[in-house]
């Protein structure tokens, strides 16, 4: 098997240009991001609902808990891959954005990446981090430039990388606001990656690595993506069936379970399309039935079930997902879960990959 080649990101160097995404709620845990780094990826942790188990957590002190339950996920992935490179992955949607962003800075991630909305924001949160790189996640050139731009003129900031998710295959929420853009081939990786990598060479004459996700599987895709012109590849649901994944164990076998007719895309309260399986909870919220929960905290800044309630509280979904609660949570996934016939270790998936 041929060397990758080396990706750097700000100021850090993985040993592979291999990055896990972030995959909420806490299916990517301190555990799994810290094998990831541990193995020479990128290890990144989901920011998002991470108070949901912490013992201290209260129903009304979500924000705080937030806080508290990312600086211990950074420090215990941090003890299991001291030299590695962790992320930490924070939804611009959230309603706490900021503050997660700055409690995984004090906690001394080494980069936040940051998507399901556009980033504007992240470099004033993250100004006194110097060490710490920004990375937005998009799915057009579009986007990219929107916010090379505003990064540009109120900051003085490049973005260190950009992840080019498509919404064509990837898992949990989509860069899509339609859903037919979902499978809309404008937005696959062929199309997109070689747009962003020109625009970046000839507009914005700049060094910012491509780093391409959604369906990347194995060698030959990763091989593939780097064709293109990525300089890096972010992958999800490969690193859900290892021992070291953070969810419960049901949450696994669900995917080593599930076939192409159980991948659905259904529009999630955050407003944006979704990849999940189908199950009792989306075969009703399909037909128009789901009986929701209460709201946990208002933790999106726009959510269509806070507003409206006709959708459904969504971190309890995630939640009850996590938990393995097959009949009540919703299961994110990306559509090469139909791939998933085994469990395995995150050395195991390196060793497959880089030899
Ligand atoms: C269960 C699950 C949860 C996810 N949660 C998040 C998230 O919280 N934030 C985010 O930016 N992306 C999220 N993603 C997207 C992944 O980080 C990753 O970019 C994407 O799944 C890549 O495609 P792949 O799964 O085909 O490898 C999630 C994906 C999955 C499968």
């Amino acid at each position: 098997m041929s060397k990758l080649p080396t990706l750097r990101i700000g100021r850090h160097t993985p040993k592979y240009p291999i990055l896990q995404g972030g995959m909420g709620v806490k299916i990517s845990g301190s555990r799994l991001a810290g094998a990831v780094a541990a193995s020479g990826g990128v290890g990144t942790i989901a920011s998002v609902g991470i108070a949901c188990d912490h013992p201290m957590f209260r129903g009304n002190n979500y924000f705080d808990i937030n806080e508290i339950a990312m600086a211990e996920a950074v420090k215990t992935a941090r003890a299991a891959a001291p030299d590695g490179v962790l992320a930490v992955n924070c939804m611009a949607a959230l309603t706490d954005y900021d503050r997660q962003v700055i409690s995984a800075c004090e906690a001394g991630v080494d980069m936040i990446i940051s998507g399901a909305g556009l980033p504007m924001k992240l470099p004033e949160y993250t100004a006194n981090f110097p060490d710490v790189a920004v990375v937005p996640i998009v799915s057009s050139v579009k986007a990219a430039d929107l916010i090379v731009r505003k990064w540009g003129k109120q900051y003085g900031k490049l973005p260190d990388a950009i992840v080019v998710e498509t919404p064509l295959y990837a898992g949990g929420h989509l860069g899509a606001t339609k859903m037919e853009n979902v499978t809309d081939p404008a937005f696959s990786l062929e199309a997109v990656v070689p747009d962003l990598v020109k625009y970046i060479e000839e507009t914005v004459k700049a060094d910012i690595p491509v780093i391409a996700a959604g369906g990347i599987w194995d060698r030959n895709d990763i091989d593939r993506a780097f064709s293109l012109g990525a300089r890096g590849v972010q992958m999800g649901t490969r690193f859900v069936c290892t021992d070291e994944c953070d969810a419960d164990d049901r949450f696994k076998r669900a995917y080593l379970d599930a076939t192409e007719d159980d991948v659905v895309v259904i529009m999630s309260p955050v407003g944006i399309p979704g990849r999940a399986l189908r199950n009792p909870f989306v075969e009703k919220y399909i037909s128009g039935q789901v009986e929701s929960k209460p709201c946990m905290a208002a933790c999106l800044s726009h959510c269509e079930y806070l507003r409206s309630r006709t959708t459904f509280c969504i971190a309890h979904a995630l939640v009850d997902a996590y938990q393995g609660n097959w009949d009540t949570g919703l299961f994110f996934v990306g559509s090469n879960v139909v791939k998933c016939e085994k469990m395995d270790t995150v050395a195991g998936i390196f060793r497959d990959l880089v030899g």
